[in-house]
């Protein structure tokens, strides 16, 4: 998954890391040369007291650190480019791939988890291109250099070399193969903490009037410790491996001096070899534990590569057609033929074979008791879900077949619980036609019941909107959101429970301006109130998903008993009659 993940994203910096590698190649041969020159001066210049060659093989050196220090730095430059561009190019791909998803797959993954994916794990294997770059590179060229100069040194010696890295890696292959299966679940816990967090902020009204913080903080608190426990047995095998690098190179250095110096004493090796000899063995093991800090954060990255193509891969469920239809044979017609819906994993359909048809200057009301479906049966019309039976006809064509574009250009929806954005009133009420005029944005408000509240703001149309628009009340967002719909000059008007929190007056005073702006456009309300629809052209009654009747008013009072039990219950008696 990793791989794939970095063959598909990492294409577009091919050159950059070309060059980061043929730089790393430069830098890290120029760093192997280093003691092999000051061997040379040690054995030629010092031990023979030559200043002419110190000097000369002295300059050299620093020509070489240049080359060395240059090659780094831009390597360095390119590679924080490469994995940088990387991984805004990874999250980019995973947010739009979200942004595809229909609330199907929404719910499937949530939203606190997908959350996690565009942000923490990216910069995982983010982090990963970037030390790549950096260390991974040079390490191998390092590790294999070292070796071959050091055998230039002395070949008598090489022996510890192979001692001292058998133990340094089966010492690292221990630790690593135990931190390994932390990290999955560390990422999972991640995200369980997301969850709660998200889930205790935007519900923090309904946990203190329910008293329910110490229940809350209790909560948090347990999924905090057990990022807190994963994350710190991590830290504690991370902790370990420092130690017992150096301890394993610190032994080798002491070798290397001691067998050494015998050999310089019998005659077999020269003082320059045997300090070359040392900065050799050390860079040959610095390059195994750079290699190792790598290893740590691969299996990681992998973990966090996973998750990400397990977005990336994931079909929305709602596909775009492959042949979109862009002409239309009728105007606002709605069409529902046999529609059935049933929510993924649940046994029963939600909707039953509902079929339904509306034309324009039509409103078509849908009424029925809680849970009965219909808010489901609203989002099958502008694709949110796609029917599991039966089709939605928009103007003659079957949604699935339609421009999307095209089809969220016809409908104004106004979604059962407004959602505001972050911005200001006018920004909002633009998201149904950016150019809109500020007398077209007055005139959508008025219609709406909401220029009253608008204009008493200060700054009117520019008055400020917080997140998911938590500054105005439920019946003011209402308004807004109705507004908004407005603005977008629908074909299709679906107001799902839009009127339920205006009083009786402004409900009424809301249809009646509706009415001319309408007029040539299918309506559909959603409505708990019968006061609501009683004018509707045909009342739609559902209940536990099936059509119970479909008529006005009047015929439905005659011949639906599920209709009229619901007009009973909310008039009195002799207003009915
Ligand atoms: N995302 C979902 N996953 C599974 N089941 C769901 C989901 N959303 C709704 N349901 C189920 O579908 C049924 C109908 O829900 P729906 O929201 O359409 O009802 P409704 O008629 O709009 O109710 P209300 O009048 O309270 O708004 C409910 O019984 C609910 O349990
Ligand atoms: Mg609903």
């Amino acid at each position: 998954m990793l791989v794939r993940l970095l063959r598909t994203y990492l294409v577009p910096y091919r050159t950059l890391l070309a060059a980061v590698i043929v730089l790393q190649l430069f830098g890290t041969l120029a760093a192997l040369y280093l003691p092999s020159l000051n061997a040379d001066i040690i054995d030629n210049g010092v031990a023979k007291a030559d200043t002419g060659y110190i000097l000369r093989t002295g300059t050299m050196m620093l020509a070489v650190t240049l080359v060395q220090v240059v090659c780094s730095v831009a390597a360095v430059y390119f590679g924080a480019r490469t994995a940088m561009g990387f991984g805004r190019d990874t999250r980019a791909a995973v947010f739009h791939q979200v942004g595809a998803f229909s609330s199907r797959e929404v719910t499937r993954f949530g939203a606190p988890s997908l959350i996690t994916r565009t942000t923490n794990d990216v910069q995982q294997v983010q982090i990963v291109v970037l030390l790549t770059c950096t260390l991974m590179i040079s390490a191998p060229i390092m590790c294999v250099g070292g070796i071959i100069m050091a055998l230039r040194q002395d070949l008598g010696l090489s022996w510890l070399i192979v001692v001292s890295v058998t133990i340094l890696v089966a010492a690292i292959a221990m630790i690593i193969s135990r931190m390994v299966p932390q990290f999955r679940l560390m990422q999972t816990r991640i995200d369980v903490v997301n969850r709660v967090l998200r889930e205790q902020i935007s519900g923090i009204r309904v946990v203190r009037a329910f008293v329910r913080e110490p229940v809350e903080r209790q909560r948090f608190g347990a999924a905090n410790v057990a990022l807190t426990d994963t994350a710190l047995r991590v830290g504690r095998l991370q902790a370990f491996l420092f130690p017992i690098v150096l301890l394993v190179l610190n032994v080798s250095s002491v070798a290397v001096l001691w067998f050494g110096a015998h050999r310089i004493q019998d005659g077999e090796m020269q003082i320059g070899s045997l300090t070359a000899f040392l900065s050799y063995l050390l860079q040959i093991l610095m390059s195994i534990m750079m290699a190792t800090f790598m290893l740590i954060l691969v299996p990681r990255a992998a973990v966090s590569a996973d998750r990400l193509m397990e977005v990336l891969d994931t079909e929305s469920s709602v596909i775009p057609p492959s042949e979109p239809v862009t002409e239309l044979a009728l105007h606002a017609t709605l069409e529902l033929e046999g529609v059935t819906f049933t929510y993924p994993g649940a046994d029963d359909p939600v909707l039953r074979n509902i079929s339904v048809r509306t034309g324009p200057g039509q409103t078509t009301a849908i009424i029925g008791s809680t849970g009965s479906g219909k808010s489901t049966l609203v989002s099958l019309i502008p694709r949110l879900m796609d029917a599991t039976e039966g089709r939605v006809l928009v103007d003659g064509v079957d949604v699935r077949r339609l421009d999307p574009a095209l089809l969220h250009g016809l409908i104004g929806l106004v979604p059962q619980t407004a959602y505001l954005f972050t911005g200001t009133i006018a920004s909002n009420l633009r998201y149904g036609k950016a150019d809109a005029t500020d007398e077209e944005l007055w005139q959508a408000l008025r219609a709406a019941q909401a220029d009253d509240f608008v204009s008493a703001m200060a700054e009117g149309l520019d008055s400020p909107v917080a997140q998911g628009g938590t500054n105005f009340s439920g019946g003011q967002r209402q308004r807004l959101a109705i507004a908004r719909a407005i603005v977008h000059r629908p074909e299709i008007y679906l107001f799902d429970d839009s009127f339920s929190a205006l009083d009786l007056a402004t409900d009424s005073r809301l249809r009646a301006a509706l009415r001319p702006i309408t007029r040539d456009s299918a309506v559909v309300i959603v409505a708990q109130r019968v006061s609501t629809i009683v004018d509707a052209d045909q009342i739609l009654v559902i209940d536990d998903g099936a059509v119970m009747g479909l008529g006005t008013h009047d015929e439905l009072l005659a011949g639906c008993p599920t209709y009229a039990e619901i007009v009973e219950s909310q008039l009195p008696a002799e207003a009915v009659a």
